[in-house]
């Protein structure tokens, strides 16, 4: 079964708070696409509108080409994994994750086996007689994935599903994610403000910032063609120097005049001749220099040991020093006087 979903301008106010302005989204059939972005931003909002809990104030839902818009919950053919867990808590473990092949009158033989499947899944096979009460937050978060998956529906929403796992049981859960995606071929629209487990998991990143849709692209794109400084902040780290772009050198003069910047041949609309703009430079992207040869002067004010290489951080008059990575054996020292430059294509432009 194919899972498209569009929304044209669907839109959610509660009296005078907009909780998500008018936003048009194109989920494709079996894409695996992350709504990420601050607390506050419309995230569980549209994800409750795509699943049919909350009634949108404007706009359409068409869900494969059919409008859905009012459509109740139970007829989506969608599942969804909430932020916060809401298992019965009367039932047993192993009953929780029957309850949707009940309702769906799956025969006995088969839902023993796919529950059995579902809690191998999420490795909480010896815990199928305990109620919820009995297990810990960590625990009732898989027993509601393995709830979500074990019907199979054709699309899955999961708000932060993950949240209350510590650090390797969440990789590990990442992973089957991605696997289960896989398998299933299902449509997967995943809430998340970690950045690092949205480019991790995502064919499609929706960076959400205060009720709109800021930016929507692969990982690749968000990472390496923010859009705004916005992106550019909220995924990775990124030095953004401010200036103007100069009306005959080609390149920028940015903070305050005081650094001649060349700029990438690839210019965002908007990116002309005398327009404020940022450059974006990933630390990874910018190496020190020989201070003749550098776009930016500074010194060093801190070398911080990151295992495999080191962040230094560079004064360069700015109200935020500039971080580059480098290697452990290159390391400058505190004080020193330094230059930096990076490939000009390697940096990005965002518009004021
Ligand atoms: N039932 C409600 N009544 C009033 N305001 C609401 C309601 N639900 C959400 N909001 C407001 O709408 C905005 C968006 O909320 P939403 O829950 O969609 O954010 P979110 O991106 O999921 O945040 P978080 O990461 O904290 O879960 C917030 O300002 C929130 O306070
Ligand atoms: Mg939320």
């Amino acid at each position: 079964m194919t899972a498209r979903l569009q929304t044209c301008a669907i839109s959610k106010h509660y009296d005078n708070v907009i909780a998500l302005s008018p936003t048009d989204l194109d989920v494709r059939d079996g894409e695996f696409l992350t709504l990420l972005g601050p607390s506050g931003s419309g995230k569980t909002t549209l994800l409750q509108i795509l699943a049919g809990l909350v009634e949108p104030s404007g706009g359409t839902l068409l869900i494969n080409g059919k409008d859905a818009t009012h459509a109740p919950a139970g007829e989506r053919g969608i599942g969804m994994v909430f932020q916060s867990y809401a298992l019965f808590p009367h039932l047993s473990v192993w009953e929780n994750i029957a309850y949707p092949l009940r309702m769906r009158k799956m025969d006995k033989p088969a839902m023993a086996a796919a529950v059995r499947d579902a809690l191998e899944m999420v490795q909480m096979g010896s815990y199928a007689n305990r109620l919820p009460r009995e297990l810990s937050g960590g625990q009732q978060q898989r027993i509601a994935l393995a709830r979500c998956f074990v019907y199979k529906p054709s699309v899955i929403l999961l708000d932060e599903p993950l949240g209350a796992l510590d650090k390797k049981l969440r990789e590990h859960m990442q992973s089957e994610i991605r696997s289960l995606h896989k398998d299933l071929g299902a449509t997967f629209i995943y809430v998340t403000h970690d950045q690092e487990e949205a480019l991790n998991l995502s064919d499609r990143i929706c960076l959400m910032n205060q009720s709109k849709i800021e930016q929507i692209g692969t990982p690749e794109d968000l990472y390496d063609r923010p859009a705004t400084a916005f992106s550019a902040q909220f995924i990775g780290y990124s030095n953004l120097l401010s200036g103007r772009i100069g009306e005959t050198s080609g390149g920028a003069q940015l903070g305050n005049g005081r650094f001649a910047v060349p700029l990438p041949a690839q210019r965002p609309a908007g990116a002309v001749d005398a327009a404020e703009i940022s450059l974006v430079v990933r630390p990874e992207e910018a190496r020190l220099a020989s201070v003749d040869d550098a776009y930016l002067k500074g010194i060093v004010t801190d070398v911080v040991f990151a295992g495999s290489d080191c962040r230094v951080l560079v004064d360069i008059g700015e109200s935020r020093p500039f971080l580059l990575r480098c290697g452990r054996r290159e390391t400058p020292s505190v004080g020193a006087g330094v230059g930096v430059r990076w490939n000009p294509e390697h940096a990005a432009i965002v518009t004021c």
